[in-house]
């Protein structure tokens, strides 16, 4: 059989009925505990000889089904499904890093991003170097033999900035260091990252994968490419794990392991999500699957309407600047043509004359659009940053951000778009 399309696999890959009682649609498991036949099956179960279900703090049924369909619309080799894009992050960064390490990130990132790796990690001894995304050669001068990741947004939230992800490839083989890539305001149906020389990816699914703005999740994908026994940097993969019966990560599951490398992924989800906990509920995978059932006709509506909005706005004397890279002169259009042929990201951001004063009247008078700090749900939502999503951070780290007080960033749903762009006409001065 021919490999099935995208379209065919965000419905049916990763699931076999006959595995879950011919039902329909995948179940919702909603169990914490498996029970065992005998003695030597959870034993080996435990040593990592043979996959199954433990406890669903590291494995749930409902999980591995959204897990494996994503795996196949990257085309990687694991994928992990947690609690949040926050804790998918966490793991990403902890199953690389230790204390004393280092790791490199573009300073254009969600605002709860650069908050956890600014402050939060610094308990945990890891530190984060940003570099400014339109220089990435920066890079050389900031890395050090610590420095175990590279860490960018596909498209950065809000500023909407696009990596040169060429430059990222080259960089990255120089240090023999992973490249991350947050592909949140993309998704798998616009940009697959490990195409251009990512290693892995992440998401918060909270975002367009699920897409109707009810839960919150996260996922981690292992491109499987990056051989982390090829050296001595990652002794946590290299050295007998002190939290897995003396595991050798990259030896067991590495580039040898017949069902390709998942050495990153295995040892995320058996140290990682046993250990720290963010593990995602039943449930929410189940909203997830269905919500990436309809991901391609939704994101080709979200552009569609992106572009008319992001047209109007540009026009609007009201506005000084839209940060688009749907549109024709943005200095990103060739970027995002290159990468991003079907369309970049739904989500981007506007600048209004009248400033911070300008942006709450807005926020404050649409009326069709919702007011919130979310992204990627089906209706159009607008958020002021400077007061929700980057608040916590200083005004010098808000410029670094992109953030000024008359920034709006605007998530533009699916809905009949002449109605938003004459929701948004009245509620602009
Ligand atoms: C690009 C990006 N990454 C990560 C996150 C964090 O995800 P979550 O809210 O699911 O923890 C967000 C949230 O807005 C985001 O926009």
């Amino acid at each position: 059989m021919t490999p099935l399309h995208f379209n065919t696999l965000a419905l049916h890959a990763g699931y076999n009925p006959k595995e879950h009682g011919h039902a329909g649609v995948p179940p919702i498991y909603q169990t914490a505990a498996y029970i065992y036949d005998d003695a030597e099956y959870p034993a080996d179960l435990f040593d990592l000889k043979k996959f199954g279900y433990i406890y669903s703090r590291i494995n749930n049924p409902t999980q591995d089904v959204l897990e494996k369909r994503i795996t196949a619309l990257e085309g990687g080799t694991a994928a992990l499904a947690v609690a949040s894009g926050q804790a998918a992050q966490f793991l990403a960064i902890t199953t690389l890093c230790e204390a004393g390490d280092n790791f490199l990130a573009s300073e254009q990132l969600y605002g709860g991003t650069y908050h956890q790796f600014s402050v939060s990690f610094k308990k945990f001894g890891i530190e984060v170097r940003f570099f400014d995304p339109a220089h990435p050669e920066e890079i050389l001068k900031i890395a050090d033999t610590k420095t175990k990741a590279i860490y960018v947004e596909s498209i950065g939230n809000p500023s909407g900035f696009i990596p040169d992800f060429d430059a990222l490839k080259i960089l990255k083989e120089k240090l023999g260091v992973p490249l991350i890539v947050d592909n949140t305001l993309c998704t798998p149906a616009l940009f697959r990252p490990l195409e251009v020389g990512a290693d892995i990816v992440l998401y918060s699914a909270s975002k367009y994968l699920g897409g109707h703005g009810n839960s919150i999740g996260g996922i981690i994908v292992d491109g499987g490419k990056f051989d982390f026994g090829a050296s001595d940097k990652f002794p946590g993969f290299t050295k007998p794990s002190e939290g897995y019966h003396g595991i050798v990560f990259s030896e067991v599951f590495g580039k040898n392991f017949p069902l390709g490398n998942i050495a990153f992924a295995i040892k995320a989800r058996v140290e990682g999500l046993r250990d720290f906990g963010p593990c995602i509920s039943p449930f929410n995978a189940f909203l997830f699957l269905q919500g990436i059932e309809t991901l391609s006709l939704r994101m080709d509506r979200h552009i569609e309407n992106a572009r008319k909005l992001s047209h109007f706005l540009e026009t609007h004397p009201a506005v000084t600047q839209v940060f688009s890279a749907e549109n024709k002169n943005s200095p990103l259009a060739d970027r995002a043509k290159k990468y991003f042929p079907n369309g970049s990201t739904a989500t981007f951001s506007f600048i209004l004359k009248n400033g911070k004063s300008a942006g709450k009247h807005f926020v404050e008078n649409v009326r069709v659009a919702v007011h919130e700090n979310n992204l990627g749900d089906a209706r159009t939502i607008v958020t002021h940053p400077a007061s929700t999503t980057h608040r916590q951070l200083s005004e010098e780290e808000q410029v670094r951000c992109g953030i000024t007080p008359g920034l709006i960033r605007v998530s533009t749903g699916i809905e009949d778009i002449r109605d938003i762009i004459a929701d948004f006409e009245a509620a602009l001065v």
